[in-house]
């Protein structure tokens, strides 16, 4: 059973079991991410991790560009499960990784840290430094951030969570000097069932 209003590998397990169009995160085609990933213009042999990316369809528009180090992790296992399946086997050329973001130690460094909707539900400030210092042990200098999070004028609440939402304040705290935005774009992600929510894109290069 998952607990209401706690954002615990139980609670989006049963939003990924429901089925794709009842999330309201829900896309089709990544397409931003991708448009801000093919924009760092590092080859398609460098390695991405997609944190916290469920169910999402990047790793499928990934491999479809020809990209080929490709991580997907997560806490949810059943969203894994749901890319794993579509994919079929070309979910063999992916690597899956069941963990909490707060506590997890990436095994490498990665040359694309991607997040869309993820960093948004973290709201103590001790979940968001540990998100930090997770991505940090898992970039290197000259590493980028692909960040999608919810913008100024995002949803208060988003999968029955209360989450954050990010203006250009926020986003400097999180790249704390390490990184510098190169790219800040603001777009409305339309859900299935027609509503829009404001995000704030963000690409930044680890420069320290
Ligand atoms: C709104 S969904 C976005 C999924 C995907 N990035 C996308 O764009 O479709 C948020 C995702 O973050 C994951 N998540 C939330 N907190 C997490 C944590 N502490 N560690 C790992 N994954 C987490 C959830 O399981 C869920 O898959």
């Amino acid at each position: 059973m998952s607990t209401p209003g706690e954002s615990t590998p139980a609670h989006w397990d049963a939003a990924y079991t429901a089925g794709d169009t009842t999330r309201g995160w829900y896309q089709s085609q990544a397409t931003m991410s991708l448009h801000l990933i093919e924009s760092t213009d590092l080859p398609a042999t460098s390695s991405i991790v997609d944190v916290g990316s469920g169910a999402s369809v990047l790793v499928d528009d990934l491999l479809a560009a020809g990209y080929s180090d490709i991580t997907c992790m997560d806490h949810s296992p059943i969203g894994l499960q749901v890319a794993r399946d579509r994919l079929g086997d070309r979910a063999h050329d992916v690597d899956w990784i069941v963990a909490d973001l707060l506590t997890w130690q990436p095994p490498r460094t990665y040359d694309i840290w991607h997040d869309r909707a993820v960093l948004h539900f973290l709201l103590d400030e001790a979940d968001i430094a540990a998100y930090r210092r997770t991505m940090l042990a898992g970039t290197h200098v000259g590493s980028w951030l692909v960040l999608g999070v919810f913008g100024p004028e995002g949803p208060q609440m988003c999968a029955g969570l209360p989450v954050r939402r990010y203006d250009d304040t926020g986003i400097d705290a999180l790249l704390g000097g390490d990184f510098t935005r190169t790219e800040r774009i603001v777009v409305d992600h339309v859900r299935p069932d027609g509503d829009t929510q404001q995000y704030l894109w963000t690409l930044a290069r680890r420069d320290r």
